[in-house]
């Protein structure tokens, strides 16, 4: 009776005891700091009017902050022009560049990454003065940022093309019309989205020689996966296409610089690639004139009857796979012949060889007669 009495008692003796220690401990100096905004921030539904009539949420929810990878950074930290309060002026913008940078001493990851930011398409529209230009948070968010392997992350892999979509809309509807949009849709992680083409930070103009969507390299770029049988087989797609390009009249000429011969997304296009079999798509049969024709005025229906991606190897290549396969038989024959002869003519060599020896013993016999 006593013992089953003491345990409740010593379980709440406990209870007390430990929240009388987290009364007694101080806030975290970050939470102290914050209290200040957040009494008027921290009140869900403060809003303000925009001269647009639009309504801009000024609540901030300070939990969802702590659960993003700034959870151990104050409100001023970043808001760092917001020194007095109640703050009369609106405050700048955030600059995400105060911690992220090489060399910094908060903790901010030390990644190449931002540096080639400066020099993308995106930063020198920047420092052109373009307010369209994304800055960091245009495109990783304000106060829930995640890392992009999170699946809530803006970044994520399955999100950016509604990332970049937000400003390239119109691109951003053609791709996901896209086999590879709609593959993205239905889950698949092998689809490639915006920055799988484009890079990350790194973007550049096509236009650009270091671009990876330039003619001269976006051959490289789409074999990162048509040319790997490991993830084409998964999606029933043959993984040669890449080398029969490469052995093309087109693949040869791009290969030594002539970059007006067609690439992958001078025929496929760029983002708005389908399946041939696809009305919709440009390699399909009743869209040859027009897509050929780009290059060569007056291309009919048959002009690409010969068969682009051809695989002399595979009998779907027609005429050529006879050709080929009969050149193989002629070859294969010559050579046999020729062997046969070489073997002939080396034994009646061999034999001729002999026949002297034979003829002494022949003498050497004669003479003793
Ligand atoms: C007394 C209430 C109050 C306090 C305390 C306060 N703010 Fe504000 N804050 C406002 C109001 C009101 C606005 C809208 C200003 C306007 O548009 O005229 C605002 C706007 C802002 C904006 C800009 C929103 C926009 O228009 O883009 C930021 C950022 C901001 N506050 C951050 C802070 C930070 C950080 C703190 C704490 C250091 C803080 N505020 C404390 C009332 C407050
Ligand atoms: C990691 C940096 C960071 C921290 C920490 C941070 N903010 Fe922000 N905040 C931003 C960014 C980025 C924006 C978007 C506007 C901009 O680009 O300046 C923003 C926007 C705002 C706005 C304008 C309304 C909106 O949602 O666009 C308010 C108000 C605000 N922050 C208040 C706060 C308060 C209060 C805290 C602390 C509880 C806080 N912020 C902590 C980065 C931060
Ligand atoms: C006050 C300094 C500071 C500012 C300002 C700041 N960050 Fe950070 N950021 C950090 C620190 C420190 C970390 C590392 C957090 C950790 O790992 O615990 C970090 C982490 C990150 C990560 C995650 C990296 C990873 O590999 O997991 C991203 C993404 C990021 N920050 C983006 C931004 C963006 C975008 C802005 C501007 C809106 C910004 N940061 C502003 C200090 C800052
Ligand atoms: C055009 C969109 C865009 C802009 C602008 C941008 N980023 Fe990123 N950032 C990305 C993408 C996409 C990733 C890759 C996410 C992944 O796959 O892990 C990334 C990754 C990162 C990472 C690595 C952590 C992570 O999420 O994997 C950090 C840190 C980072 N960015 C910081 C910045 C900073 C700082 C700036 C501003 C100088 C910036 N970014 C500007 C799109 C952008
Ligand atoms: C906040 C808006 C915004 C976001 C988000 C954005 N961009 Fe951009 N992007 C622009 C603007 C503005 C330009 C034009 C710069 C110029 O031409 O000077 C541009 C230019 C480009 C260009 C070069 C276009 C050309 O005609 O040469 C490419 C490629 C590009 N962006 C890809 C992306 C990708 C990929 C993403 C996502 C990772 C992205 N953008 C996110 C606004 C944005
Ligand atoms: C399969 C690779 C691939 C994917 C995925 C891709 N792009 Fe592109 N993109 C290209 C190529 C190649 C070009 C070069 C121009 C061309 O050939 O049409 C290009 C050109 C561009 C341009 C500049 C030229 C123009 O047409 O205005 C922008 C902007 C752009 N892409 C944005 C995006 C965005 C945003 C996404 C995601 C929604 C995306 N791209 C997805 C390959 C890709
Ligand atoms: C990140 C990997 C990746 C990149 C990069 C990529 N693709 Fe794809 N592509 C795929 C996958 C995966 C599929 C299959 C999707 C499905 O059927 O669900 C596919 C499908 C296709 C198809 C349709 C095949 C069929 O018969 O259904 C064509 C055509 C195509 N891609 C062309 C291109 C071109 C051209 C480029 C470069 C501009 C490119 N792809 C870049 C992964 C990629
Ligand atoms: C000169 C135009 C041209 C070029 C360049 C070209 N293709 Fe094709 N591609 C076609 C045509 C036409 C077909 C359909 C008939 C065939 O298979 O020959 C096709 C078919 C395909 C298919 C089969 C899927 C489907 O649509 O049914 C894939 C995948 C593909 N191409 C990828 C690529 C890649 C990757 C490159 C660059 C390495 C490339 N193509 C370069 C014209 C081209
Ligand atoms: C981006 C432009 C471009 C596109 C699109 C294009 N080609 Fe070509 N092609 C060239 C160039 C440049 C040459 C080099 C010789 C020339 O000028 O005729 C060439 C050469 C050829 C040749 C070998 C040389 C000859 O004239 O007999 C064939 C065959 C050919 N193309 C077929 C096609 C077919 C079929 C298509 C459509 C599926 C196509 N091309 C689409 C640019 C293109």
């Amino acid at each position: 009776m006593t013992r089953s009495l003491f345990k409740p008692l010593a379980l709440e003796a406990a209870f007390v005891l430990l929240g009388m220690t987290w009364l007694v401990t101080p806030l975290p100096v970050r939470a102290q700091e914050d209290i200040r905004c957040l009494t008027c921030h921290g009140k869900p539904g403060f809003e303000k009017t925009l001269p647009s009539g639009k309504k801009l949420e000024l609540f901030v929810d300070p939990m969802r902050l702590r659960l993003s990878v700034h959870k151990d950074r104050k409100c001023v930290d970043c808001h760092a022009d917001v020194t007095e309060v109640p703050h009369p002026e609106i405050p700048q913008k955030v600059n995400c560049g105060r911690c992220h940078f090489l060399g910094n001493s908060v903790g901010a990851p030390q990644l190449q990454r931002y540096i080639e930011y400066g020099t993308s398409v995106h930063g020198k529209a920047l420092a052109e003065g373009n307010p369209k230009a994304p800055v960091c948070q245009d495109c990783h968010g304000d106060h829930f940022i995640l890392p992009g392997s999170d699946a809530r992350s803006q970044v994520n892999h399955k999100s950016i093309p509604q990332t970049c979509g937000g400003c390239h809309l119109e691109i951003y509807a053609q791709y996901q019309e896209s086999v590879h949009g709609q593959a993205l849709i239905k889950g698949v992680k092998d689809a490639p989205v915006c920055t799988n083409c484009h890079g990350e930070h790194n973007i550049l103009k096509p236009q650009d020689k270091t671009s990876t969507v330039n003619p001269g390299t976006v051959v490289n770029t789409c074999s990162k996966c048509h040319s790997k049988v490991v993830i084409m087989e998964k999606y029933g797609v043959k993984a040669e296409q890449v080398a029969t390009y490469r052995e093309s009249f087109h693949g040869i000429a791009n290969e030594f610089g002539m970059l007006k011969a067609a690439n992958c997304a001078s025929c496929h296009t760029a983002h708005q690639i389908f399946p041939e079999q696809d009305p919709r798509s440009t390699v399909n049969s009743r869209n040859i004139p027009l897509t050929c024709g780009k290059c060569h005025p007056g291309a009919n229906a048959n002009f690409a009857q010969g068969r682009i991606h051809l695989n002399p190897k595979d009998k779907s290549a027609g005429i050529v796979y006879w050709v080929a396969l009969g050149f193989k038989v002629l070859t294969l024959s010559t050579l046999a012949g020729l062997l046969i002869h070489i073997a002939l003519d080396l034994y009646r060599r061999f034999k001729n060889r002999k026949q002297p020896g034979e003829k002494k013993e022949v003498e050497v016999a004669e003479k003793s007669q």
